[in-house]
């Protein structure tokens, strides 16, 4: 048997490159459970992993795809047996093991997650890790107890795949959500979301040397790091919590201590790739029941195995809007 699978390889001058080619079991990792990927994601990370970013992908050839869905084919493990309807995203899977980006995925049944009850797995792929990021960081503004009558929250990257779901998970829990993007056009879209106000990403960045700024926010999701995150760190008002989860625009932090001594303003990261499993199925579970996913029907389009390689080029240039499902296989 061999299978179609996307191999990121080192070219002979030290570019990466990406091949859609054929494969066999035997060059897929050890693993209790084999699964058919119906679906994949493209994440940001994926992206990376992609163009051969070792922060990553430590060795390549590599096959990417942080998330997958499909059926399992093989078992050795008890809780999975054949024709079950399984997806995952666990912390190497995709990065370094090979991932959703092939027909066939093996790997250990600890890090699979039965689908949830009211999805189909290419709703679960166009949630993916980007979905349950938002719901996780949300999750965290929730418990550090900002309310919606606390004043303004800001999302960054708000296109993004993060971006989208924080907005609209935001905005559906009654919060008054400002929508930073560097996207002019997208406005309507991201006001369909349940954005009240979108603004322009140059607005958000402030390169002063100032340790504080005017106080505006309650809340920030930051999905993009580098000046948005240090610009939202010092417009917090007191006791305000921000939520990082990206580094987009830059993995530097540049600020004094002033906001947290001053403001009592409260950094929270987020990391789900190690995040427990069983918080992870109960944000899953929300997915399944609270959130309107229709709502997200014009943020998600599929691409084919062939069509990857374009759409990785356009999510590094910051130029994607909303989710890519990737169709990897026949699926219902
Ligand atoms: N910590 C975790 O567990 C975790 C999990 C998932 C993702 N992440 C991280 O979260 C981030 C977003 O992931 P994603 O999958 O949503 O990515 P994505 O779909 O590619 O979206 C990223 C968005 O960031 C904005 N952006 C791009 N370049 C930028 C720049 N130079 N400066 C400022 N903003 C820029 C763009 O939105 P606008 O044009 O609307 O501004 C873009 O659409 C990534 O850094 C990813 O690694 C972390």
């Amino acid at each position: 048997m061999s299978f179609r699978a996307l191999v990121v390889s080192e070219g002979p001058t030290g570019q990466y490159e990406r091949h859609v080619t054929r494969r066999t079991p035997a060059e897929l990792p050890p693993g209790d459970v084999l699964v058919r990927v119906q679906y994949s994601s493209l994440n940001y990370k994926d992206a990376l992993s992609a163009s051969g970013h070792h922060g990553v992908t430590r060795r390549y050839p590599h096959v990417p795809g942080i998330d997958a869905a499909g059926v399992v084919v093989e078992s050795t493990n008890r809780q999975y047996k054949p024709g079950d309807a399984v997806m995952v995203h666990a912390a190497e899977f995709g990065a370094n093991v090979p991932g959703g980006y092939s027909e066939y995925a093996r790997m250990p049944a600890e890090w699979l997650l039965p689908l949830p009850d009211g999805l189909t797995s290419r709703q679960c792929m166009a949630i993916g890790t980007a979905g349950i990021t938002a719901a996780l960081c949300v999750r965290r503004l929730q418990e550090q107890a900002v309310q919606a009558a606390d004043g303004e929250v800001l999302v960054t990257g708000a296109t993004g795949g993060v971006g989208i779901f924080s907005v609209a998970l935001l905005a559906r829990l009654g919060y008054r959500v400002v929508a930073s993007t560097g996207k002019p056009a997208a406005r309507d879209l991201l006001q369909h979301l349940g954005a009240a106000e979108v603004t322009h990403r140059a607005s958000m960045q402030d390169f002063s040397e100032k340790a504080l700024l005017k106080g505006r926010w309650s809340g920030v999701l930051d999905t993009v790091g580098g000046a948005s995150l240090s610009t939202a760190i010092r417009s917090m008002h007191y006791g305000g919590v921000v939520v990082c989860c990206g580094n987009v625009a830059g993995a530097d932090l540049v600020l004094t201590v002033y906001p947290f001594i001053l403001r009592a303003v409260r950094l929270i990261g987020v990391d789900v790739a190690n995040c427990p499993q069983d918080q992870l199925a109960g944000l899953w579970t929300d997915f399944g029941s609270l959130w309107p996913l229709d709502q997200f029907a014009q943020f998600i389009r599929e691409c084919t195995l062939e069509e990857l390689d374009v759409e990785i080029d356009r999510t590094l240039h910051g130029g994607r809007i909303g989710r890519t499902v990737v169709h990897v296989a026949g699926a219902q």
